[in-house]
């Protein structure tokens, strides 16, 4: 019997009691009425009246063992209780912000990706440009007025390096490096010196269009773009083309779509006219392609450029182009794709 209260001892003194649930359980195992204290009480009754000393005191080392256990567990899981908690498994976690494609980033990738069906590469052109492949090349002569369309930043002490004005040098210098069949789109960055408002910014962005090889004509032109216009903004959209003039192509022309928000009655969007000027377009000009090494005899090609701020304006119902550049959170964080 000595050696089952020794037993027992030590399965007190290893037993964990880390939960109310597992002081419970001790207690009834050892204290209850039925526990195992109470059996050896009972035969405790048939110890020789001799050894009962010896006995006596194990039996009541053994329960003094259990109640001190259970009584030092109460106290520490009490202890823990009291303690303010400071896991709140109620709070809010913290926040993990994705970001996401800026607005001009996902109108720019949404164009390139329509005009990739047609066979559209990318290329990138260059944003510090030289006077020659800015204007130049593209048939702007030294002092011609049509460089006033366009005001730039130059460099002070070098008149001939600038701020591209736009993306147009880019087809400049994909011919440069090419042969036809070209077709390609020069997305970037424009700068024009110009005063900043909600309607017109010194820095935008625009895509280029170019596409060249034999035979290419004005018709092909009209059904690339009518192809994007109804890709781009819907099935039901027209377009119509209006005279106008660049000095890089000949005939140029300026394209309209018809107003997607109101659907061409007429609403503030479109100033009331139904219509949307989203893109400068044109033949390349003969003088264009022989600056380029390209013989205009053999080849003809159409060009096109649109403004990639007034594009995301018209998709987004953005009304103050300035948002683009001001990286507002607020208005950012509306853009998830
Ligand atoms: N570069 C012109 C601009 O910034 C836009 C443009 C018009 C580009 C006609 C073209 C084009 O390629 O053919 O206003």
């Amino acid at each position: 019997m000595i050696e089952k209260i020794k037993d027992l001892m030590a399965e007190v003194e290893t037993f964990a009691v880390d939960t109310k649930e597992k002081a419970e359980e001790l207690r009834l195992k050892y204290l209850s009425k039925k526990g195992i204290l109470n059996e050896i009480f009972a035969e405790f009754k048939k110890v020789k009246p001799e050894e009962k000393r010896e006995y006596g005191q194990k039996i009541n080392s053994l329960k003094t063992l259990v109640e001190s256990k259970i009584a030092a567990a109460q106290e520490a899981l009490e202890d823990q209780l009291s303690k303010p908690n400071d896991l709140d498994i109620t709070l809010p976690g913290p926040n993990h912000n994705l970001g996401s494609h800026h607005p001009i980033t996902m109108v720019k990738n949404e164009i390139i990706e329509i005009f990739s069906r047609l066979g559209f590469t990318v290329a990138e052109g260059q944003e510090i440009e030289d006077d020659y492949h800015n204007f130049t090349a593209l048939n702007f002569p030294p002092e011609h007025p049509a460089r006033d369309m366009q005001d730039t930043f130059f460099i002070e002490t070098n008149p001939d390096i600038l701020l591209r004005t736009h993306t147009s040098g880019g087809q400049v210098r994909v011919m440069e490096k090419q042969q036809p069949p070209i077709r390609v789109l020069v997305p970037g960055r424009v700068f024009r010196n110009e005063a900043v408002s909600a309607r017109s910014h010194c820095i935008f962005h625009q895509i280029e269009g170019l596409y060249i090889d034999k035979n290419v004509s004005f018709a092909d032109l009209k059904q690339t773009l009518m192809y994007f216009a109804k890709e781009f903004y819907g099935e039901k959209t027209e377009i119509r083309l209006r005279p106008s003039y660049f000095p890089f192509t000949e005939p140029s022309a300026e394209m309209d779509v018809s107003c997607s928000i109101c659907g061409g009655k007429g609403c503030g969007i479109c100033k009331n006219s139904g219509w949307l000027e989203i893109l400068g377009c044109g033949m390349v000009h003969p003088n264009v392609l022989r600056n380029c090494g390209i013989d205009p005899e053999v080849y003809s090609g159409f060009a096109f450029g649109m403004g990639i701020e007034r594009t995301a304006m018209l998709r987004y119902g953005v009304t103050d182009i300035r948002m683009f550049f001001e990286n507002d959170m607020k208005f950012l964080s509306r853009f998830k794709y």
